[in-house]
């Protein structure tokens, strides 16, 4: 019998190693342009679930045992999601799209500095995550798999166009198939390409990757329901963030549209189906199971 899986011990270690990596790969503050770079620290670093990352280290634990190409790909490809994601929020905030003063317990990036600094880190955090992708010391094939899907879910048919989406339904009555499409979108996205990258670095086949797809659509979609929920249940000191913003801002969520109960109810569903997706994969799917009962749980 080999020793049980320990899930606070793995988060533990996997989230300590995420912020040596992220401290390690993003320019320092000394470095010339000297605001920008420390505005850009001060967006990626300083807090955060890093539930991406923590998702693309969960799926490395399928397939081979660790090598130092795998690990070389799997830390590119945390900094490199968690760099995108961090960008995401710094625009999300800006005045011209949530317009949201704290963030991680912190004031915004434009609050901090300014809102051309913050225009200025999104742009810069998004390349560095490619240059982080595109140098790291792997396989050539999986590099360039790694760059095409990061690039897939974080543009126009991913991220960025779930934002668009969101932004265009301020004040609309979006209907169930629609509020899917944008959350799939502008979370789920992400979220899927984390433990997609992940499981490139692991070397999975095509099957084994379309396998992992079932489990990340439902806990994209998962996660963007609880955060809407959150966002209407819960206080801003702990989420870090302005609470109700959601229904001052007038946005479509499963919350103003579907009702708590109902959003509830389809986090837990989706929980379920995420697991029990991974059946096929064993005891190395273990950090990813727990990922998904912490994603739907949180704030509990
Ligand atoms: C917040 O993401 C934005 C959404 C996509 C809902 P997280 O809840 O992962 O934020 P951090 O990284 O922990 O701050
Ligand atoms: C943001 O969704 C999704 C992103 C792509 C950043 P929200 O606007 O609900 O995220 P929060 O609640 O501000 O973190
Ligand atoms: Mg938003
Ligand atoms: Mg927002
Ligand atoms: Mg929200």
């Amino acid at each position: 019998m080999g020793t049980p899986f320990q899930f606070q011990e793995w988060i533990t270690a996997h989230s300590e190693h995420t912020e040596s990596a992220l401290d390690r790969l993003l320019d320092s503050a000394q470095v010339t342009p000297q605001r920008l770079h420390e505005a850009m620290r001060y967006a990626a670093q300083g807090g955060g679930k890093r539930i991406r990352p923590l998702l693309v280290y969960a799926a490395g634990e399928l397939g081979d045992q660790s090598s130092q190409e795998k690990n070389a790909a799997l830390d590119a490809a945390a900094v490199a999601i968690e760099c995108i994601h961090a960008y995401s929020l710094v625009h999300d905030d800006l005045p011209c799209m949530d317009d949201d003063d704290l963030r991680r317990g912190r004031p915004t990036v434009h609050k901090a500095f300014d809102e051309a600094t913050a225009l200025l880190v999104g742009d810069a955090l998004q390349t560095r995550a490619f240059e982080i992708l595109a140098t790291a010391q792997c396989d050539m094939n999986n590099r360039l798999h790694m760059i095409s899907v990061l690039a897939a879910a974080s543009g126009s048919r991913g991220m960025a166009g779930g934002q668009a989406i969101d932004l265009e339904s301020v004040g609309k009555k979006l209907d169930l198939a629609g509020l899917q499409q944008m959350h799939a979108m502008k979370t789920g996205a992400l979220l899927s390409c984390a433990v997609e990258l992940g499981g490139i670095a692991a070397d999975l086949n095509a099957n084994q990757l379309a396998q992992l797809q079932k489990y990340s659509k439902a806990l994209g979609l998962a996660f963007q329901i609880v955060d809407d929920v959150l966002d209407a249940t819960a206080d801003s000191q702990t989420l870090g963030k302005t609470a109700g913003k959601d229904a001052a801002n007038d946005k479509p969520t499963y919350v103003t549209l579907m009702g708590l109960d109902y959003a509830q109810k389809q986090a837990k569903e989706l929980q379920e189906t995420a697991i029990s997706s991974l059946d096929g994969f064993g005891d190395q799917a273990q950090a990813l199971k727990d990922l998904a009962l912490l994603v739907v749980n949180r704030g509990k």
